[in-house]
This record gives structure tokens, sequence and C-alpha cells, in this order.
């Protein structure tokens, strides 16, 4: 197992390239399986989930080709069947589900089961499945889906208790492509990189309107072509830069980002007073030792992203000021708290809301990741602590950050990974 060691205080300078976006690429590689035809998906981040979905895609009777980035993949004949041992690694393969269901009618795909960050259950992205006519059984972990006439689009409502969901939309909207007549998803997910996906359909030959708004309407069309794809800058790997610029150091850059999508994370920096610059594709961040601090509320696109939750728990460990963060998505999310605490944060958590007394000395010690943007907010505190923090269990960080080690190092950071 591998761990990263941070050497807190240094001062962070410089530009960064942001990677293609993780939450675009791995419903995007899934899409491929909708279509006979070669499909090219560009500006695929090198992480552990991204290689698992190529995986995945090869075991299910995909050709898939990797390189630098650019994933080909031609999936002219498929299995129907993808059992507990394939998608039990990563909760997201549940997004082969809307796929495999368009292009076959029928398959069986394994629960993937909860995770650190809540139960996390997929009732929604059932329940607009059988709305398009599909029985559907669950027995022994395996979702068995079954639609021996095909599918037929129809009206439906995916909003949840929590808000909409994201990987249910798009595994309903992949579904209602080859789906007869019209599909209209209400309370569906309107975040980017749902969007992304849209429109990656639409260039296979989709007929879709509204991506990216609460209300998704597909018309089905008989099949799906092969195309080109470029995947969507990823705004969390780029909030968590910012975090870090905001955090220490003279002033950092990001580069190949859409300020647009991060809106909702900028404007709780700029109202902390930290100076940005917003480009046409960059954002430039510095500290402020007088930031105030913000109180922010978790929510569904275009709110603040439960994703940026944890690293801003860090980001308020250094402002000298009182600052909330309530989180409404994933009530429990909150597993970072407890590894802040033993380095020195002064954080009081009740019930969904962390109250985090920022600005006081915290002290690098042995932390332990439990998920993945926990990880990346243990990194952060390490940057300002003083002296060593080792992140355990780093295999978190790659599952959902390209080479983060080596870009912190680039703008100044150090740390080392190491081998136990
Ligand atoms: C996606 C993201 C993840 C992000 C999350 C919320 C990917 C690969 N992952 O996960 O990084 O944290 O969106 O923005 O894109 N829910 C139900 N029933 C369902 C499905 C979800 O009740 O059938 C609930 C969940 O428990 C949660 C909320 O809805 O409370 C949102 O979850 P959802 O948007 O589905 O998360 P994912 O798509 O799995």
């Amino acid at each position: 197992m591998e761990k990263l060691i941070v050497h807190g205080g240094a001062a962070l300078k410089g530009r960064v390239n942001i990677s293609g976006s993780k939450n675009s690429s791995l419903p995007i590689l899934a899409a491929t399986l909708l279509t006979k035809d070669t499909c090219t998906i560009r500006r695929v981040p090198d992480l552990s989930d991204t290689n698992y979905m190529v995986r995945i895609l090869g075991e299910l009777g995909a050709e898939v080709e990797r390189a630098s980035g650019v994933v080909v993949v031609k999936a002219e004949k498929i299995k129907s069947v993808a059992p507990y041992d394939l998608v039990r690694k990563m909760r997201a393969s549940i997004c082969v589900l809307g796929p495999l269901t368009g292009r076959l009618k029928k398959c069986v795909v394994s629960l993937p089961g909860g995770c650190v960050i809540g139960d996390r259950p997929v009732d929604l992205h059932l329940k607009g499945l059988e709305a398009l006519g599909a029985v559907i059984t669950v027995d022994g972990g395996d979702i068995s889906v079954n639609a021996k006439k095909g599918f037929k689009g129809g009206p439906m409502n995916l909003m949840g208790k929590h808000g909409s969901t994201v990987l249910g939309t798009d595994n309903v909207m992949m579904a209602a492509t080859l789906a007869k007549g019209t599909t209209i998803i209400e309370g569906a997910a309107a975040e980017p990189e749902v969007e992304d996906l849209a429109n990656f359909l639409i260039k296979m030959g989709a007929k879709i309107e509204g991506a990216g708004t609460n209300r998704i309407t597909i018309e089905g069309v008989k099949e799906l072509h092969g195309a080109e794809h470029t995947v969507i800058p990823d705004r969390i790997e780029a909030g968590t830069f910012l975090c870090a610029g905001a955090m220490i150091g003279e002033g950092i850059t990001l580069k190949r980002v859409m300020p647009e999508h991060m809106k909702s994370i900028t404007d709780v920096l700029k109202k902390c007073g930290f100076p940005i610059e917003i480009g046409k594709d960059s954002i430039s961040i510095a500290p402020n030792p007088l930031a105030k601090g913000f109180d922010l509320t978790t929510l569904c696109y275009p709110g603040f992203p439960t994703d940026m939750q944890a690293q801003f728990c860090a980001l308020a460990c250094a402002i000298s000021d009182v600052s909330t963060i309530t989180e409404t998505i994933f009530p429990q999310r909150f597993m970072h708290i407890a590894e802040m605490k033993r380095m020195g944060a002064n954080i009081d958590l009740q019930s969904a809301t962390a109250r985090i007394r920022g600005g006081q000395r915290i002290k690098g010690a042995p932390v332990m990741a439990s998920d993945l943007r926990a990880s990346a907010a243990l990194v952060l505190a390490g940057l300002i602590a003083e002296g060593r923090t080792d992140v355990n269990r780093l295999y978190h960080i790659d599952r959902g950050y390209e080479h983060l080690d080596d870009k912190l190092a680039g703008l100044g950071a150090q740390l080392e990974r190491v081998k136990e």
C-alpha cells in the first residue's frame, strides 16, 4: 500500500493544468456500449476508476485501446451480464445498467453495494427503467432487467429525497435513447457531467433536449452510431486546487478549466475575500490573511457540490474566522472530520452541520483517508500543517485525482509518495 507524506508550510506558486472529468468519463465510456461502431473518447484522465471502467468494457466483450488520454472502444458483440466480481470495486459501475438494457433489452448487473459516504441506494435508477417498461427483479444481489418487447418512452419523475440523481439520470437517459417514443425525465440531475454525456449521445445520433436542466426530453431512435468526444474539465479537481491556492503561497493559476461550471465554488471564495481572476479557460487565486469565514450548504447543481465539501472543511481551517458547512446530499459524509481533529483542527459536528473555527495552529499527524474527496481534504490540511502529515490509503486519491502529488509538487508543495 502507498501513502503520501506531506511536509507542511511550503508556499504554492505557478500554473497547473486541470485534467478531464472523472465523473463525465465514466458514464461516457459506458455509453460506448450503445453502439456496434467505434467510439473515440479524448481527455480521459488516467485514474484507477477510469482504468476500471475500461476493464469492465473489455470484460463485457468490447475491444478497447487506451493511449495517453484517448480511449477507443468498439463494442461489436457484448454480453448482458455484469457479475459482482466485475462491478463490486467501483460504485459507479452501475452506469453500465442503462446502456446494456438500452442495447440488449435485458441485462443482469450486480448491485455495487454501499460505501463509506452513505448507503447509496439505486431505487431511482430502477424506477426510471420501470417507467420505460422494464420488468425488474432484485435477487441474490443481482438486478435483472427485462423488456421483451423493447422499451417504450414515457414521462417520469426521478427526484429523490436528497435531490436528483446524477448516475440515475445518466442510466435512464442512455436507455431511453433506443426506446420507442418520447421519454420525459422530470427532476433530472442538471450537473455539467450529465450534459456532457448527453452531448456525446447526441453525437452518436440520439435526440435529446434539455440536458443541463431538470427536464430532459429524449426521442428514441432505432440505433446509434460511433462518435468522437472530448470530455469536459474536472470541476472537482479544479475546485480542490482552488482551495490549495487559497490556503497557502503566493497565488496559483488553473489552466484548461470551464469557469462557468464552477460558479458556486468561486462565488464562496470571492465572498470570503480571496482574490480571484477568472479568464476564458483559467482561474487564478491567492491567499488572503484577512479572509472571512463562510456558511455553505451542499446542493444539487447549480448549488455547491457535495464533492467539494471535505476540501472546504480544510480551507475553513486556514481562515481566521468561524465557518459552517451543512451536507444535504450525503448527510453522513463527514469521515474526514475525525482525522482533521487529530491534526488539531477545531471542528464541532452536530448532525449534518460542521462548525469550524479556523486560523488555529494545526499539526501534522498520521491520518487515514476514508474516501476520495476526504483524502484530498487531508492532503490540503497537510499543506498548512506544521511538520509532517502521512496520508495513508493513497489508493482513494488515485481513484479520482490524476497525478495529484506531481501536480502539487509542480506548484512547490513538498510531498513524497512512499510504499509501505
Ligand atoms: C454522483 C457522483 C458523485 C457525487 C454524487 C452527488 C459520479 C460517478 N459520481 O454519484 O461523485 O458525489 O453524484 O453529486 O458521477 N439516491 C437515492 N436513490 C437512487 C440514487 C441516489 O436515494 O436511486 C440519493 C443518494 O443516496 C444521494 C443523492 O440521491 O443522497 C444523490 O446521489 P446521486 O446523484 O445518485 O450520486 P451518484 O450519481 O451515485
